[in-house]
């Protein structure tokens, strides 16, 4: 075990997970293989590496110190336009935010056109979605951001003690595995009022049923739950018919309500449970 995690942890892409996440990762992978066969070992690792791609570092475009710097210059910074740039260059480090920059004010304001101005925000797989709250056009607000990436986690964790005494909200980062039975648990007690669960489906669907982002959206503890759905293909053609049916039916089931809109490269569902 011991082995294959240092191996893992090897590949840069992967530096900034967690040790206990990859043990966890190899642990659900492993199949009784025989992994003292070294062919056998090769293709057990090709296959914990192809799956933390194809969930996590898919999404990653910066390096770690890249972010470490902007963070840097956030807290040093004391030009107000300065820090606009440089939160739109730290949104650039990963790939969902990065395709969303452009257009954030524009899906806050449609999202809280619908809904009231909430305390509580929970965001499940948030990326760097935090350094986004600038552009929410409300201030005085709790901000709980969850991801697996344990140094993004830290980073977040940073922003959100900046965050108070620039822009008026705060927060925390906690590090989570939503392929962890009882990630559910890992959420801070009491009700939120809105929960972002931003291109997060496929990762908690990874298996191929929509059994995970179901429980999610039943179990959370938020009145409101804004899904979203990328509007391009892996191949990056612009689908021709975005929404979900397989979301609204189950959104239906459940006796939720929901709106829908479309910005550029992305789809929201705004979820109302009660
Ligand atoms: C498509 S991105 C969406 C990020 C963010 N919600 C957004 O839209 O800006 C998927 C996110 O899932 C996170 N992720 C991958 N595996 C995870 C896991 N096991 N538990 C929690 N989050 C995970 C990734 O780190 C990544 O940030």
């Amino acid at each position: 075990m011991k082995k294959i995690v240092d191996d893992v942890l090897k590949s840069k892409k992967f530096s900034r997970l967690g040790k206990s996440y990859i043990e966890s990762i190899v642990d659900d992978i492993y199949d009784s293989e025989n992994l003292s066969n070294k062919k056998v070992y090769k293709i057990f690792l090709k296959k914990v590496k192809e799956f933390l791609h194809k969930t996590y570092s898919v999404y990653q475009i910066s390096n770690a110190s890249k972010k470490d710097s902007i963070m840097e210059s956030m807290i040093n910074s004391k030009s107000d336009a300065e820090l606009v740039k440089l939160h739109l260059e730290m949104l650039h480090c990963h790939s969902s935010t990065r395709e969303r920059k452009e257009f954030y004010e524009e899906v806050y304001e449609k999202i809280f056109d619908k809904i009231k101005k909430p305390k509580r925000i929970l965001d499940m797989g948030c990326g760097l979605n935090a350094f986004s709250l600038p552009f929410i056009g409300f201030e005085n607000f709790e901000y709980i951001g969850m991801d697996v990436g344990k140094e993004d986690t830290k980073l977040i964790n940073s922003y959100l003690k900046l965050s108070k005494k620039l822009y008026n909200f705060v927060g925390k980062g906690i590090e989570v595995n939503v392929f962890d039975d009882n990630y559910l648990k890992k959420i801070p007690r009491g009700k939120f009022d809105v929960c972002f669960l931003f291109k997060m489906a496929d990762v908690l669907d990874y298996n191929g049923n929509h059994k995970n982002t179901e429980e999610f959206v039943k179990k959370v503890n938020s009145k409101n739950v804004i899904v979203s759905f990328p509007t391009r293909t892996i191949s990056n053609r612009k689908m021709n018919n975005p929404r979900r049916k397989w979301f609204e039916l189950m959104v239906r089931r459940l006796k939720y309500k929901f709106n829908y809109f479309e910005v550029e490269n992305e789809c929201f569902y705004i979820v109302k449970k009660i």
